[in-house]
């Protein structure tokens, strides 16, 4: 039996990437999936809709779909984000906004439209992608930093407020996960080959890390094998958020990991 069986799931930002990943284990261990994204799925996916999860109205309509079909909701993951790499002197007032408005904002408005219903039934487990961003001090993107922090504050409250009515509230805290997120990071996706260097030179494992290896997490905390779990932050980042590595592992002369 899957390790989700009988369990409704809602994922937000579903289409491609980590979600893409996350909504086919989640499927493969059995779960009803309700996915959701602004997009169009980079593959076909079961009960898709296409959603703007900053949008208060589309995603209350979605939420309210999803209780009116399956009765209710076990799992939710937040997973909505956008990256802004710019240093904070760099960064307009827009983008500022534009960012807190995507990535925190969708995860509080996913998140207070499921609570209740899983406050109801004193059973839920809320997920939501952070990063290693979201535990530590990066130099090039810290306003993304920033709302990655927020959303840990976010979930580390909504587990002590809500524990008690059964609910869990944990983070996922991805280091350099292999995506079209992280692809866009570059002038062209072929850069990838040449600059993993670059992208890897501060984590310990040396390489970067797949989707599905995110996913995986994901799914433990969304069952109930993690039932006592609540309130972490969970990185899945090759060590990235561990600590520091030897000064000399730090220059682009080393030998990446095995992928
Ligand atoms: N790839 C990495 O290296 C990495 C590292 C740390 C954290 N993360 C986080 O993981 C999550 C997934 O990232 P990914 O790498 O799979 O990138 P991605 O761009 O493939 O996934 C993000 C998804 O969010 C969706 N989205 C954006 N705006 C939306 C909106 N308004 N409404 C609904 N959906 C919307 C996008 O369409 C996309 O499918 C993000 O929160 C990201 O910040 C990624």
């Amino acid at each position: 039996m899957g390790r989700l069986a009988g369990k409704v799931a809602v994922v937000f930002g579903g289409a491609r990437g980590i979600g893409l990943a996350t909504v086919k284990e989640f499927l493969a261990e059995g779960a009803t999936v309700f996915a959701a994204d602004i997009r169009e799925p980079a593959e076909e996916i079961p009960g898709y809709s296409v959603v703007d999860a900053t949008d208060e109205e589309q995603v209350g309509a979605f939420v309210d779909g999803v209780i009116a079909e399956a009765g209710r909701i076990d799992v939710l993951f937040n997973n909505v984000g956008i990256h802004l790499g710019k240093s904070l002197v760099d960064t307009t007032l827009a983008e500022f906004d534009n960012i807190f408005a995507l990535n925190v904002r969708a995860a509080f408005l996913g998140t207070r439209a499921v609570l209740p219903h899983m406050i109801e039934r004193k059973a839920g487990s809320i997920v939501t992608t952070s990063s290693n961003g979201g535990v530590m001090g990066r130099p090039g993107d810290p306003v993304y930093n920033a709302t990655k922090h927020a959303l840990v504050g976010l979930t580390k409250s909504i587990a002590v407020a809500h524990a008690h009515q059964g609910i869990r509230a944990n983070t996922v805290n991805p280091g350099a996960i292999d995506t079209d997120m992280l692809r866009s990071t570059l002038n062209s996706p072929e850069e990838f080959e040449t600059k993993q260097h670059q992208l890897v030179a501060s984590t310990p494992a040396a390489r970067v890390g797949e989707a599905w290896e995110v996913a995986k997490a994901v799914v433990f905390l969304a069952s109930d094998e993690s039932r006592f779990i609540n309130g972490v932050v969970l990185p899945i980042d090759g060590a990235k958020a561990a600590g520091a590595m030897p000064g000399n592992r730090y220059s682009l002369d080393f030998e990446l990991g095995v992928r």
